[in-house]
């Protein structure tokens, strides 16, 4: 049933696509002066214009027909109500709760988890704090500089974002580095030139189990005891897990461990105590603001029609390029250098959550899900990829993100980039037709021979579709809504494919391999049982390790 409801909402949508195929953008904006306003909407202080699109009022209705019939609502509800819709690990889905600013009771598996939730985010603040006035300090009483964050995927790609993103609020005297590659190249070069009296280590695990999180612990360890003494370890490392024995086992003080619960999938655990490294690296103050930001953005999204919702607008749109136009990728082109890791944290955000290719039943899709997500900052991507977005073979929906305030007073640099970022979405719409080309190389005096060899190479295709999201600065408020945005956005998409955004199985086989080939790599064990590539590999490998 519910298969034949989505079927029937991507074939009105390839019926639909047909008809658009022959309404340029350029042409519709022509024809109608109101179309930013037809097709924009804000919900906390940001506004998208999403009129650049391949779209009109029909397939923006079919859209939203497809969202009801698909169930989003009700599905939201669900997960508001704390039900275990991500089914294959028997989990509530409950990241809203740790940033929810009101005073209603929040309940999971029939209890309310907001004093839970408010009581760990008093100990960040107090130790948060504590370390920033210098009232804690490190094992012979100095004050800490550097605090090093030790987790991956969920447990570094927030907080790491986050705290560029943040610059502005950080302070010169407390550094904050993330350390996540199990290449030891990586926590290597972050702690040479650190002070082991001055360094705090934060070991961030969900699970306190995974192998490069364990690993980079380890050797943090050694590196701080052989130079402070085994006494010292207490002093220098904090803990961030939902799993509080393996924490203490590791010899973390109980008052260091911060924990957070089974209803938090680690791509949404920003907002909960994996959020301390970036509580110490701006101010608890700062951290909660971001919070607060994100809960705006949730309030949007639950309170607002479909119609005007941010987040279904952007995952309908997605739908319509995924199922209706095969587009596979999905560019997000912050015009902010310091969402630099921002397209980063969504790879994991949006495609390990939709990366998926069986319903919730476990039967196969019968349609494309998520898309690869990618991007960089503008303008610096202009002079890189740019080319290929505007007249490769590919059309590549993209996403601009700017602020209409800088945080420093450089003039004429922001004028600068949000010109570029306007000159980005109005090129890729209207693009450059062969007359306009032709028109323009005869005004540059060309001859006609050189204008017919060069103008097929200066035509711009056009058409190409994009969203801008405009915020009035990147403040920790603004950040916690886009990030929500995002969320949300991979929600209402999962739900449309039917597929469980909040499991991974699809990480799992990599890792049982790496386990079952270390000692073969370490020689302890011969390659037998493998297939021919991987035995050679194995074979280079052993004979030049050196
Ligand atoms: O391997 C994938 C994954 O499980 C992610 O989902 C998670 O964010 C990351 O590993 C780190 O997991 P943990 O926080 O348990 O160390």
């Amino acid at each position: 049933m519910a298969k034949s409801v989505r079927k029937a909402g991507f074939e009105a949508l390839g019926k639909l696509k047909k008809s658009m195929e022959g309404q340029p953008m350029r042409l519709l904006f022509a024809e109608d002066p109101n179309r930013f306003q037809r097709f924009s909407a804000s919900g906390a202080d940001i506004l998208l214009d999403y009129s650049k699109n391949r779209i009109d009022e029909d397939v923006m209705a079919a859209l939203f027909d497809l969202a009801r019939a698909a169930g989003v609502e009700e599905r939201r509800t669900q997960m508001c109500e704390g039900e275990h819709i991500n089914i294959t690990e028997n989990r509530a889905v409950m990241h809203m709760a740790l940033r929810y600013q009101g005073d209603r009771p929040v309940d999971v598996d029939g209890k309310n988890v907001m004093p839970d939730v408010r009581s760990v985010l008093t100990a960040i603040e107090s130790y948060s704090n504590a370390v920033r006035n210098g009232d804690i300090r490190g094992h012979g009483g100095e004050q800490i500089t550097d605090v090093v964050n030790i987790g991956i995927g969920g447990s570094d790609l927030g907080p790491v974002m986050v705290t560029l993103a943040l610059a502005p609020y950080t302070r010169p005297d407390l550094r904050a580095h993330y350390v996540s590659n199990v290449d030891g190249a990586h926590i290597h070069d972050t702690l040479k030139g650190l002070d082991p009296a001055k360094t705090l280590f934060i070991i961030a695990s969900k699970t306190f189990t995974t192998d490069e999180t364990m690993t980079n612990a380890h050797s943090a360890r050694k590196w701080l005891a052989g130079a402070l003494g085994e006494d010292a370890v207490p002093n220098h490392f904090a803990a961030v897990s939902t799993n509080i024995e393996a924490c203490a086992k590791f010899g973390i003080r109980e008052d260091r461990i911060f924990g957070f619960w089974d209803w938090v999938g680690g791509r949404y655990s920003v907002w909960s105590a994996i959020g301390l490294p970036v509580a110490m690296a701006v101010g608890y103050d700062n951290f909660a603001k971001f919070l607060a930001g994100a809960d705006a953005m949730d309030r949007h999204f639950l309170e607002s029609p479909l119609e005007k919702n941010l987040p279904v607008i952007m995952g309908l749109l997605g739908v319509w390029y995924r199922n209706a136009w095969g587009f596979s990728t999905h560019a997000v082109l912050p015009y902010d250098q310091r969402l630099s890791r921002f397209p980063a944290y969504l790879q994991q955000q949006d495609m390990e959550s939709n990366g998926k290719s069986v319903t919730l039943s476990g039967k196969s899709v019968g349609w494309s899900t998520g898309p690869i997500v990618w991007g960089e900052p503008g303008t610096n991507g202009q002079h890189a990829f740019y080319q290929l977005i505007h007249q490769g073979t590919d059309v590549i929906p993209c996403d601009f993100l700017i602020a209409a305030q800088p945080h420093e007073s450089l003039p004429p640099h922001h004028d600068k980039l949000v010109a570029n970022v306007l000159a980005q979405s109005e090129a890729l719409m209207l693009g450059k037709t062969e007359d306009e080309v032709v028109a323009e190389l005869k005004e540059q005096g060309l001859d006609k021979a050189k204008i017919k060899e060069l103008a097929p190479h200066k035509v711009f295709p056009g058409n190409r579709p994009s969203n801008t999201l405009f915020y009035k600065q990147l403040t920790p408020e603004i950040l916690g809504s886009l990030v929500a945005l995002y969320e949300h956005k991979v929600f209402v998409q999962g739900v449309i494919w039917n597929v469980n955004s909040y499991d991974q199985w699809g990480v799992e086989l990599g890792k049982q391999l790496a386990k079952a080939l270390l000692p073969k790599v370490q020689g302890e064990e011969g390659g037998e049982g493998h297939d021919s590539s991987t035995q050679g590999l194995l074979k280079f490998y052993r004979a030049n390790k050196g």
